[in-house]
């Protein structure tokens, strides 16, 4: 009799449980707004349509050629001017794109937003 009480209890809580889940969805808290979040989004469009990713890592995932790029904004070493010869210029192996002001200043931001979404990130050794 017992068992049959714990099952019924376990099978409802499991039944509540999965329906709040599965009807809560995944969209997370993270919502932008104003002018900034129009340039993140072209910087991050800029950043797909480029391919950037088949030789950078964002937040570890991505392409192993070029540097891992989820800090690089607050990065000492590097920053947003030193980034911005990158994209202006190309390097040694990194391609010159010809990018336009306008977009080289998206992508940054979009590059920025991200550094400032990696507090996790940051804090692993
Ligand atoms: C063909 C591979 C490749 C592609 C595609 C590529 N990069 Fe790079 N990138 C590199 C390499 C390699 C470096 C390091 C400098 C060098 O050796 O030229 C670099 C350096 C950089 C840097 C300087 C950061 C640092 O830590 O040195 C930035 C910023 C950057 N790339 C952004 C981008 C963006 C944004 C895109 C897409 C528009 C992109 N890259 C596409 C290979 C690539």
């Amino acid at each position: 009799m017992i068992k049959i009480a714990v099952f019924l209890i376990l099978f409802t809580s499991y039944a509540i449980y999965s329906t709040v889940i599965y009807s809560k969805g995944t969209e997370s808290g993270i919502q932008l707004t104003g002018p900034q979040a129009e340039k993140v989004s072209q910087g991050k469009y800029l950043y797909e349509q480029y391919n950037c990713v088949a030789c950078h890592q964002l937040y570890g995932l991505g392409g192993y050629l070029g540097p891992e790029l989820t800090t690089a904004y607050s990065d000492p070493q590097r920053g947003e001017i030193y980034m911005k010869a990158f994209l202006q210029a190309g390097g040694p192996r990194m391609p010159n794109f010809h990018f336009k002001a306008d977009e080289i200043d998206a992508i940054i931001s979009y590059l920025k937003y991200v550094d400032s979404t990696a507090v996790t990130y940051k804090s692993m050794p």
